[in-house]
């Protein structure tokens, strides 16, 4: 199996609106893993630098300043073709053109307030994980590595 990792951050939205265990639970049941997590609370100049590729688009304050409103939940995931598959359970950015039963087209609001970030390329995810984790903070682990303990 080709391990491939995706950057992922619930948006404020996604964390006000309670649903970082939902969206951890849909990732998890994929068979993905996570292998780095925390909340984060980044300011305007850390959130402008993470969407640095979109500066300048009309869209771009409006993003920066819904951004800044709560904290958000930032992690990397792995798996098998984690970049595309992570996407394809996100859905479009338009909530109201995302399929049910994808994140945003059961939980977004509108094409702003749309729950959370996915990868959309390997480039991009080593970016973006660079923007939130330094590599002591990404751990590698196996799913069986408990059992190498005894039974209590
Ligand atoms: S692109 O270049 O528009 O195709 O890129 P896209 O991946 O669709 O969007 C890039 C990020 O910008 C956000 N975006 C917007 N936010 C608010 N309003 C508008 N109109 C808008 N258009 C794009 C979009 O949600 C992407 O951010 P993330 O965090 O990846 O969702």
């Amino acid at each position: 199996m080709m391990k491939e990792r995706t950057f992922v951050l619930v948006k404020p939205d996604g964390v006000c609106k309670r649903l970082i265990g939902q969206l951890i639970k849909r990732i998890e049941d994929e068979g993905f893993k996570i292998v780095a997590l925390k909340m984060v609370k980044p300011d305007k100049s850390e959130i402008e630098k993470f969407y640095q590729p979109h500066k300048g688009r009309a869209f771009f304050p409006g993003l920066v300043k819904f951004m800044l409103t709560s904290p958000c939940v930032a992690m990397v995931v792995e798996g098998e073709n984690t970049v595309q598959k992570v996407r394809e359970l996100i859905g479009e950015r338009v909530p109201a053109e995302a399929s049910k039963g994808s994140i945003r087209g059961d939980f977004g609001s509108d094409g702003r307030r749309n729950i959370v970030h996915g990868s959309d390329s390997l480039e991009s995810v080593k970016r973006e994980i660079n923007c939130f984790f330094s590599s002591d903070e990404i751990f590698s682990y196996d799913e069986d590595d408990w059992l190498n303990s005894e039974p209590g």
